[in-house]
């Protein structure tokens, strides 16, 4: 009977909870999945992140983070870079139904365009933009998406200023500035839903912030000849904490995967210990539903 309160009490999470999907190819204007209509907030990036062939079929790919709530997506096309434009759709395609990277084939419009915006729109309300190029000149070549950049950080961040003075990897073309107006958005709104944390106390703030912001700017290992800071690189360690100061809901546990992080080298008993009692949790978990 309790195991039957618990499933149900489950499902009905499961139902009501939302996923979180992001544009991965071509790389979207806010990096961080975001349900801010109709771009996912961020601002266009400067340069194309992909030229495209008009009337030719394309991949593009869309991430599912979390495994809940997933849906079918609605991809369009706006011929400007307004971030209030309306977006003439190209197709719907439903395949998106759990965790993992879509690849969508998608046919572009017939008309050229310098600088146009790719939206995409999931049932479960995340957008996501990004800047392309559909020109006649990429006919009958390989699409070759524009990769992330190296790029400086000066003192344009207000939000991620430990970012400030580093070198990050942003798309082609991206305003650094403008993607740390996004990301502060997108933490404000994961603080303020409950269904990705539990806790959103001061403490949980204060250890979540490096990690979104490591998440729009990561570290770009050995670019422009600096040589890695390792003190600078957040840990498994640390991603523990952080997990367990905001009670990262088990729905949105893969949102931050903390085995993305490297181990610090000195862990102590007690971290490997209660790490390994999360995946022992997260087993059983996975096991029971
Ligand atoms: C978008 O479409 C709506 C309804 O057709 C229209 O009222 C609005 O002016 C359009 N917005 C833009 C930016 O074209
Ligand atoms: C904390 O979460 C609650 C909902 O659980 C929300 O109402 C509140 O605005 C959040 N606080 C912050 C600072 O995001
Ligand atoms: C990196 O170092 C190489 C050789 O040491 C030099 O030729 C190159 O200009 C440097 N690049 C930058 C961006 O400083
Ligand atoms: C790890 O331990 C070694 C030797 O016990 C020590 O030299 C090193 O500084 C420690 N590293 C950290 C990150 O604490």
């Amino acid at each position: 009977m309790r195991s039957f309160v618990i499933l149900s009490l489950l499902l009905l999470a499961i139902v009501c909870v939302q996923s979180h999907s992001v544009l991965k190819v071509p790389a979207a204007w806010n990096p961080n999945p975001s349900k801010v209509k109709s771009c996912g907030a961020g601002q266009p990036q400067g340069a194309a992140q992909a030229t495209y062939c008009p009337s030719t079929a394309y991949t593009i790919k869309w991430q599912v983070v979390v495994g809940d709530g997933v849906g079918p997506v609605t991809i369009g096309i706006n011929l400007g870079t307004k971030t209030t434009a309306n977006f003439t759709t190209l197709k719907t395609d439903d395949s998106p139904t759990a965790v993992g990277t879509y690849s969508i084939s998608v046919v572009m419009p017939a008309t050229e365009c310098n600088l146009c915006t790719l939206q995409i729109q999931s049932t479960s309300d995340w957008f996501s933009c990004s800047t392309i190029s559909i020109s006649a000149s990429a006919c009958g070549q390989a699409v070759t998406d524009a990769p992330l950049e190296p790029v400086k950080v000066d003192n344009q961040l207000s939000f991620c200023t430990m970012k400030n003075k580093k070198t990050v990897m942003v798309p082609v073309g991206a305003n650094v500035a403008d993607i740390d107006k996004a990301t502060q958005v997108s933490f404000a709104a994961n603080l303020a839903n409950p269904l990705v944390f539990s806790n959103n106390d001061s403490n949980c703030r204060q250890l979540y912030y490096p990690f979104i912001c490591d998440l729009a700017f990561p570290q770009a290992p050995g670019s422009f000849n600096e040589t890695v800071d390792a003190s600078n690189s957040l840990t498994q360690q640390e991603c523990a904490s952080f997990s367990s100061a905001c009670q990262v809901t088990e729905l949105h546990s893969s949102l931050y995967p903390c085995g993305t992080y490297p181990l610090e080298e000195n862990s102590s008993n007690t971290l490997v210990a209660s790490l390994a009692s999360l995946v022992f949790v997260s087993v059983i978990s996975t096991l029971l539903f």
